[in-house]
């Protein structure tokens, strides 16, 4: 049985990464999304939150989990007994930062490799951050996120103008 992990932030989840997961879940008999628990950044959603989101779009695509870890995700990879970690790359900016995470993940824990699946076109241009400007400002949304995303992310822009 082939498991593989998907940490990230997912502060919220974008087309781009359900695109990830759901072409992961047909390569892999199982995909593990790691949602990160990261005491450095102040994410607009809880871990609680994101892993609940993630649960949610996700519950069509029965070999996948949601799990929130923190510390390093080769740890996570090992407790999930993965030896594959999924990333995303979605243009050459990405691939610096993800080709230095890649092979420090590597010397920390040869047993397990990174695999890359480079973002459909019509996603290339999504991150999140982009995203939570964009609602912010009060721009539409719809085209980035599922309907369940957006409410939540509207939600929490009302909330944080309150
Ligand atoms: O969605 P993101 O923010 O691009 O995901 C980045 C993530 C969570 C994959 C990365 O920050 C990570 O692996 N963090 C855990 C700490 C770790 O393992 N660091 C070593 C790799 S350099």
């Amino acid at each position: 049985m082939t498991i593989a992990v998907y940490p990230g932030s997912f502060d919220p989840v974008t087309y781009g990464h359900l695109d990830v997961i759901e072409r992961a879940s047909k390569l892999f008999d199982t995909i593990i999304v790691g949602v990160l628990n990261n005491y450095k950044k102040s994410p607009l959603f809880s871990v609680e939150e994101r892993v609940n989101i993630l649960e949610e779009v996700t519950k069509d695509i029965p070999n996948v989990k949601i799990q929130p870890f923190t510390g390093l995700s080769v740890n996570f990879a090992k407790e999930c007994n993965a030896k594959v970690i999924v990333r995303g790359l979605r243009a050459i900016t990405d691939f610096e930062y993800e080709l230095q995470m890649a092979q420090t993940n590597r010397v920390l824990a040869h047993d397990i490799d990174t695999m890359f699946l480079t973002t459909s076109l019509e996603y290339a241009y999504l991150s999140s951050t982009t995203v939570k400007e964009v609602a912010l400002f009060g721009g539409n949304i719809e085209k980035f996120v599922p309907p369940v995303v957006a409410t939540e992310i509207n939600n929490k822009m009302k909330q944080q103008k309150l």
